[in-house]
């Protein structure tokens, strides 16, 4: 068997609350798992357990109080995102970590299509050393997947040239969901991605997560909705801390 993709060790996080008299509050008290290629780990338990905070130390978002998050690299080595450098933690999120939040975090001015796009072009690693025309072709060809994961994530054509400012919350949640599928990451971290989302566009983010497993990505997911957890999810982990 390949080693894992990510292994959590013993992770900790503790939050203070300095408008509380500095109140602690444990909410990650010596988490493990594994996660190989080709799974999909659904994090589950109940509101308020600490879900998205093990998701947010996954990305590299949060340090740790302790343990370890290793990611193993496209280069073999691997990088423990707990204690990583902002540095590194861009480095392995250009290529090697793909994560869709609930929320798209837009750029103004940028049209739709290329949000997208540019995802794919950032990702490739003769992207730094292209000329200005070989970018053009680059974002050229990248335009076209993304063309395409937009169409079949049912977002209009009319906006695909528009900046997804002003789109509504589900149109918002696709483009951020093709953004996330365009580039093939070894580790996927998906917060609710189908929460705004109808029933047609949940079955195609089943089939995007379903492709994904299959080429070797190792998939972490928070997914509310039980149809979408029971079709993707290859195992569960509860997350909970004591009150
Ligand atoms: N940045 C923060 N500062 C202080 N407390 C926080 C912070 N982020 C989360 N918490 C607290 O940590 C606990 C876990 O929050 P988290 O968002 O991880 O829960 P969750 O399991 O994702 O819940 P839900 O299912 O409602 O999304 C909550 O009690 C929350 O109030
Ligand atoms: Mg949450």
């Amino acid at each position: 068997m390949t080693p894992p993709v990510l292994r959590v060790r013993d992770l900790r996080k503790t939050f203070t609350l300095h408008l509380r008299d500095g109140l602690r509050l444990p909410v990650l008290q010596g988490v493990s798992f594994e996660v190989h290629g080709g799974e999909c780990v659904a994090l589950v338990g109940p509101s308020g357990q600490g879900k998205s905070t093990l998701m947010k130390c996954l990305h590299g978002s949060y340090g740790a109080d302790g343990g370890e998050v290793l990611l193993s690299r496209d280069d073999g080595s691997t990088l423990d995102l707990a204690s990583a450098t902002p540095q590194q933690v861009i480095a392995v999120r250009r290529r090697e970590l793909a994560y869709v939040s609930q929320f798209l975090r837009v750029v103004p001015r940028v049209p739709a299509l290329d949000v997208v796009a540019e995802r794919r072009v950032d990702a490739d690693p003769a992207a730094a050393s292209l000329d200005e025309a070989g970018h053009e072709r680059a974002l050229a060809a990248a335009r076209e997947e993304a063309a395409a994961l937009l169409e079949r994530l049912q977002v209009p054509r009319g906006l695909w040239e528009l900046p997804p400012a002003t789109f509504s919350g589900g149109e918002q949640q696709r483009v951020n969901i093709a953004r996330g599928f365009i580039q093939p990451a070894r580790l996927l971290l998906l917060d609710e991605p189908t929460a705004s989302l109808d029933a047609a566009n949940r079955r195609v983010v089943i089939g995007l997560i379903e492709e994904a497993k299959h080429r070797g990505s190792a998939v972490v997911g928070i997914f509310h909705d039980e149809e979408v957890r029971d079709a993707v999810a290859t195992r569960c982990i509860s997350v909970r801390h004591e009150a």
